[in-house]
């Protein structure tokens, strides 16, 4: 904390009142202006979309959007993708440290051990239509684990919030899948413990009981770097439906359902379905300019998929990492997706067009990710549903920060624009 303070004048009936308002400095990142005490004044600040708000205090995630620079608990997401695996970079966005080895034994092995789920969940899948969205489903049964697990949701015992972690973290790529497996009208695999997280969940999702699974690791590693990438990403709009959720003390599992249901959206976490499908109606990089002309058309709702981000302001380093292990896997498996070439020409096009160079809009992680879940074989509808498996971690971290600080609960206030007070009027003089 530092001694700073902004003085802030507020014109009134009795001249121009000033206030002083503590400057909190961070590690990195912009300072901020404690507005806290500005009730006491009768004034709030005004900020709809949050865009120069912090919501709390953090030390897990950092993002630099002018610079591209994105550090889980300081080290750069380039290399936990180049170097790490996701549940070692789980345990770090948990715990604050990488792992020695034997602190990632034990958590691997506890992850391992707890991707089961209660055998009455399974019938949960069946009160759904076939043609259910799988993110319908996991909003559902996500919320559904607090029926069974009483004996982790006393959120004040931090043991209670860390089986919790790991009953999520575990359970995430089981329900996933079966969501999966419930869609095609397959049976349901169980998870093994001899494969790895994300060739398990490789082999849930397209296993069958009919013959050994066989997961290549090129697949299981892109799986991983895919969860990976997802993990965190400070305080977007799911990681901040599941903070606000949690302030009211309610249990993890109806927190984390509460995170699912904001990811769906195509501003957040759709967008990888919405551009994959972005990409098939452009359909030939003969119609990319006809696209991009709908895009800057202020009449039309039109946005590119992918495209833009309330932080980065330059790329997103996550969507780099991404287009190299797109074009890595394409090359392994040898596979022409016609998609990755139309990506890649839109991305030099609109990065060459004055409107996004002016509005400073660059490919997101949305934008590649699409092309190489396509490459696994995992269908568009299941797109944001791993996106939510690999960002439990990030909500769950998250989570806990803020019950370990005990904060208070988040009631945001308004700038109230309706009637002023007035009298009932009688139906009948209406
Ligand atoms: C994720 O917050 C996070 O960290 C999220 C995320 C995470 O890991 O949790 O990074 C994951 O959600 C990535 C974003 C995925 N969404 C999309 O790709 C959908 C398309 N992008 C947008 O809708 C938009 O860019 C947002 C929602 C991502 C950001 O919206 P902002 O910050 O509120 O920006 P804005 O809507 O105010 O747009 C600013 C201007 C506008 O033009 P003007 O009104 O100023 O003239 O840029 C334009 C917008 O019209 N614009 C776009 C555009 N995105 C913004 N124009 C065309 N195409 C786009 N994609």
């Amino acid at each position: 904390m530092t001694n700073k303070t902004a003085t802030l004048s507020i014109p009134g009936s009795e001249g121009n009142q000033e206030i002083q308002l503590p400057i909190h400095e961070g590690t990195m990142g912009p300072d901020v202006v404690d507005v806290g005490k500005l009730t006491g004044h009768g004034a709030f600040t005004f900020d709809p979309g949050f865009t120069s708000t912090a919501s709390c205090e953090s030390k897990i995630t950092f993002i630099d959007g002018e610079k591209g620079v994105l550090l889980h608990r300081g080290y750069p997401i380039e290399q936990l993708a180049e170097h790490s695996d996701y549940l070692e970079t789980c345990y770090l966005l948990m715990h604050g440290e990488l792992p020695n080895a034997g602190q990632k034994k034990a958590f691997v092995d506890m992850v391992t051990n707890h991707t089961m789920v209660h055998e009455q969940i399974r019938t949960f899948y069946n009160g759904f239509r076939r043609d259910a969205h799988p993110m319908a489903i996991m909003c559902g049964v996500v919320g559904a684990l607090s029926a069974f697990y009483h004996d982790s949701t006393d959120i004040s015992d931090p043991y209670h919030r860390e089986v919790a972690a790991f009953r999520l973290i575990a359970k995430m790529p089981t329900l996933a899948a079966m969501s999966y497996k419930f869609s095609i009208g397959q049976p349901f695999m169980y998870p093994r413990n001899d494969l790895d997280y994300s060739a398990n969940f490789l082999h849930m999702m397209f296993g069958n009981p009919c013959e050994p699974s066989v997961i290549s690791p090129t697949l299981a590693r892109a799986m991983d770097r895919i969860f990976l990438l997802h993990a965190d990403h400070e305080q977007n709009a799911s990681t901040s439906t599941v903070r606000l959720a949690g302030s009211s003390l309610a249990n993890p599992f109806a927190c984390i359902a509460a995170g699912i249901a904001a990811l769906w959206g195509p501003s957040h976490g759709g967008a990888n379905e919405a551009v994959v499908k972005m990409l098939d109606d452009i359909g030939d990089v003969s119609r990319i300019d006809e696209f991009v002309a709908k895009a800057k058309d202020k009449n039309d709702p039109f946005r590119l998929m992918g495209f833009g981000h309330r932080v980065y302001k330059n790329f997103d380093p996550r969507a780099n990492v991404m287009k190299q292990a797109a074009d890595e896997v394409l090359a392994e498996l040898g596979i022409q997706d016609e998609n990755l070439e139309i990506a890649k020409r839109l991305e030099e096009i609109a990065l060459s067009d004055p409107y996004f160079i002016e509005k400073k809009l660059y490919p997101n992680v949305d934008f590649y990710s699409g092309i190489i879940l396509k490459a696994l074989g995992i269908p568009t509808s299941m797109f944001t549903v791993i996106f939510a498996v690999g960002r439990t971690v990030g909500w769950i971290a998250h989570w806990n920060e803020m019950i370990a600080e005990s904060s208070r609960i988040g009631r945001p206030r308004q700038l109230y624009t309706g009637y002023s007070t007035r009298d009932f009027v009688p139906v009948g003089k209406r």
